[in-house]
């Protein structure tokens, strides 16, 4: 009707559409995010988490932290392993809800289980969560959605509380799946809780928690990059393929970039570890393929860097993106489009490195005549198997 339409606009906003609105409104749902765990105690530089303090020794002495968690909520997840395995020295695997439950895969009673889920009613991770407590393990859940079944069943847990939302694909917390950034932040906060008994790694973790606090203000800088991304949608709009090169921190942030393209812009993308294009995805002229060089201090990067130049070679049309004034140190001859991405706390960069892409997706859609604001296949939260 003509007043749901009125609504809608003033819902929207300034935007035209709802996934442009949440995309632009990260800096405040980060904010919110971390303002109900700030609250707790980031001002005195130690994280409390109220839902997990009373298992805190538990978790640190668990055999493995298991994360369990469906798309995108998996790429959180997976984007977050290396600090919690780095803070808290427990081990961290990963498991893709259906195929845990698929194989019946080991699950022990001195595990902690973390089922990541934005609406924590996806019927995939229900039935793992249901697996991992037959089996005696602390089940921990980290959802946005309070009441849901996820956070019913669970043993303990965080709840993300981002904000309302409408839009499907997700970028940012809410209910929907625009949970991506704000699940890293959750997760981050969740390895420094964790690791908050060591003093060893105390001036890394207050690094950390500056980062955090630092990092809506970096998330509205990258948003500047809109216009930009619009232009490369431009350019990528006939494209049979996009391929995402990412490693370590950032190997979650080209599967979710991916997955956004897919997803949304419905145009193949696939992201893929940066160390396995030599193994044999061969990028020729008609892919674009877009890697991320960052923190040029750690070793990774000149295998990166050998990886972009293996691209240039294949004549993929190459995107790199890299830390804000290293531009120059992607040394690869010929055309080759950078997007320079402020730096932060190298395990919060995936917070920032994914913008650019949802922002990429979002123009590749529009520009495609795609209904952004209901994409096709994309359901609401996944409730079956
Ligand atoms: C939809 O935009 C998401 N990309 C989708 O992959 C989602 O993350 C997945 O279905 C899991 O949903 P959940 O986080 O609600 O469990």
């Amino acid at each position: 009707s003509v007043l749901e339409m009125e609504v809608e606009q003033i819902n929207k906003g300034k935007y035209m559409h709802y996934m442009q609105k949440e995309i632009h409104e990260q800096p405040e749902s980060l904010t919110t995010t971390m303002r109900l765990i700030r609250g707790g105690a980031c001002k005195s530089k130690t994280v409390l988490l109220r839902g997990l303090k009373d298992h805190l020794k538990t978790i640190r002495r668990s055999r493995r932290i298991v994360f369990v968690g469906c798309g995108t909520s998996y790429n959180a997840a997976l984007a977050s392993r290396p600090i919690v395995e780095e803070l808290s020295g427990v081990p961290v695997t990963m498991e893709v809800a259906s195929d845990l439950v698929d194989r019946q895969g080991p699950i022990y009673r001195e595990d902690t289980a973390v089922f990541v889920s934005q609406s924590g009613e996806t019927a995939d991770t229900l039935q793992a969560l249901d697996y991992a407590l037959e089996n005696g393990a602390l089940c921990v859940g980290i959802t946005n959605t309070v009441g849901s079944a996820l956070a019913r069943k669970t043993h303990c847990g965080v709840h993300i509380k981002a904000g309302c939302e409408i839009g499907v694909a997700s970028t940012k917390a809410s209910n929907w799946h625009f949970a991506y950034t704000s699940q890293i932040v959750v997760m981050a906060m969740l390895a420094l809780a964790v690791g908050g008994d060591m003093i060893s790694n105390e001036t890394r973790r207050e690094a950390i928690i500056d980062g955090l606090l630092d990092l809506p203000s970096k998330v509205k800088a990258v948003l500047k990059l809109d216009e930009e991304m619009k232009d490369l949608a431009e350019l990528l709009i006939s494209e049979q393929s996009l391929l995402v090169f990412g490693r370590g921190y950032n190997y979650a942030t080209a599967l979710e970039g991916a997955l956004k393209v897919k997803e949304v812009a419905l145009m193949h993308s696939e992201g893929i570890l940066a160390g396995e294009m030599k193994h044999g995805p061969q990028p020729s002229n008609c892919f674009s393929c877009l890697s991320y060089l960052f923190h040029k201090h750690l070793f990774c990067c000149s295998k990166q860097q050998s990886v972009i130049q293996q691209l240039q070679a294949r004549k993929g049309r190459l995107i790199v993106m890299c830390t804000k004034g290293d531009s120059a140190s992607v040394s690869v001859g010929g055309s080759c489009r950078v997007i320079e991405v402020p730096h932060v706390e190298d395990c919060l960069q995936p917070v920032l490195n994914v913008i650019p892409l949802q922002l990429l997706a979002y123009h590749l859609t529009v520009l495609r005549g795609h209904n952004v604001a209901q994409t096709r296949n994309l359901a609401k939260s996944v409730t079956t198997q």
